[in-house]
């Protein structure tokens, strides 16, 4: 997507140097900065210290961590260990191990001379793929949005609900849940966003926000505790969020806080869709609550919230008392039971084992 009048991807290889660039995402929106990653532990940081987040960027990115550790070192020792640094990163999302897996099983095989090449083109095709993925979520999530749109007076915008961040630069490009919003844009249907803040990180008010303004998509933040109000007094036509790993029987673990929107959508009769790139789905697990590891991060992040100052400086204050510890699990769990669909590169599918085994056949058990 756009960033001024430039595209940009989150993560790519200089066309020059090679030298693979990210956005660094802890300073957005006040602050736009592009940095190099060079070593395994660069970007091992980078997706432990969030520089980089969301399921499929973090895939993205470790694999073009293993392909520079390839170009130092491309030895059998050296990939397996690349494979245990980046993996232990972050927990939750089975992107990354998606991503590495994909890596090591394509370069194994090669003698070591040609792995580093290899490394590099695989990962490139690991984003172009993400791209592609994002683009097909985006048309079929289309589709929903223009069945609401045909329900409503001419003109009357279709009003989403987002929360944490799904969007363009939690991916390689486009995003999961903002990809059908980003679609009903260019296909001319008003749209309205509301876009959870997503404490204690705010993904929402820092970078949903900044997408819709970038991208000029009409929007309003709320905090995370007017979801619910919004839903009973109609104001919410459906949820769309993105999803860090899905069960094989459609429980779908995203951000904390969204098993609350999901219950409040149940409650009032309000469509809760996922959006689901087909390597966020963990095959090898049906019970979300028993079987996905849950990221517990610092408390500091719930303690401490980071803002604007009014000289334009980003700076980090403390909002509760010295003594008061914060305790933070990342994501949580919504029961495929309170999810009416999951939007996929290959179409829309029931949130249940069946109705994941009739879109991707090949998976099935
Ligand atoms: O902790 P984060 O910011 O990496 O969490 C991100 C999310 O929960 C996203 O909703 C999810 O990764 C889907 S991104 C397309």
């Amino acid at each position: 997507m756009k960033v001024g009048e430039t595209h940009y991807r989150s993560i790519w290889r200089d066309g020059e140097t090679g030298a693979v660039r990210i956005i660094d995402q802890r300073w957005l929106p006040h602050e736009f900065r592009v940095v190099t990653l060079k070593t395994r532990e660069e970007f091992a940081t980078a997706i432990r210290d969030m520089w980089v987040r969301g399921a499929p960027l973090i895939g993205a990115t470790a694999a073009y961590g293993m392909a520079e550790q390839m170009a130092r070192d491309p030895s059998d020792a050296s990939l397996n260990e690349t494979w245990d640094v980046l993996h232990q990163t972050r927990p939750t999302a089975i992107n990354l191990r998606w991503a590495l897996d994909r890596m090591r099983t394509h370069l194994r095989p090669l003698p070591d001379a040609a792995r580093a090449d290899a490394a590099f083109q695989r990962a490139a095709d690991i984003c172009d793929e993400d791209v592609e993925i994002n683009r097909q979520i985006g048309l079929n999530g289309l589709s929903l949005i223009k069945e609401v749109a045909a329900k409503k007076a001419p003109g009357d915008p279709v009003r989403i609900l987002t929360h944490c961040n799904a969007g363009w630069i939690a991916t390689v490009d486009w995003g999961t849940a903002t990809s059908p919003i980003y679609h009903g844009k260019e296909a001319g249907i008003p749209v309205h966003v509301f876009v959870d803040e997503t404490r204690p990180r705010n993904q929402g008010a820092l970078l949903t926000a900044w997408e819709m303004v970038g991208n000029g998509v009409p929007h309003d933040l709320i905090v995370d505790n007017a979801g619910g109000h919004l839903m009973q007094h109609g104001e919410v036509d459906m949820v769309i969020v993105g999803t860090d790993r899905t069960t094989a029987s459609g429980d779908v673990c995203n951000k904390i806080g969204t098993y609350l929107k999901a219950l409040a959508a149940h409650d009032n009769g309000i469509p809760f869709y996922v959006a689901l790139p087909s390597p966020t789905i963990d095959w090898t697990i049906s019970d979300g609550l028993a079987e996905i590891p849950i990221e517990e991060r610092t408390g500091t992040e719930v303690t401490r919230v980071q803002g604007k100052l009014a000289d334009g400086t980003t700076t980090e204050v403390q909002i509760s008392p010295d003594a008061t510890p914060g305790r933070n699990p990342a994501f949580d769990v919504t029961p495929a039971r309170l999810v009416t669909g999951l939007i996929t590169e290959r179409g829309i599918c029931d949130a249940s084992a069946k109705g994941l085994a009739d879109l991707f056949p090949e998976h099935a058990k």
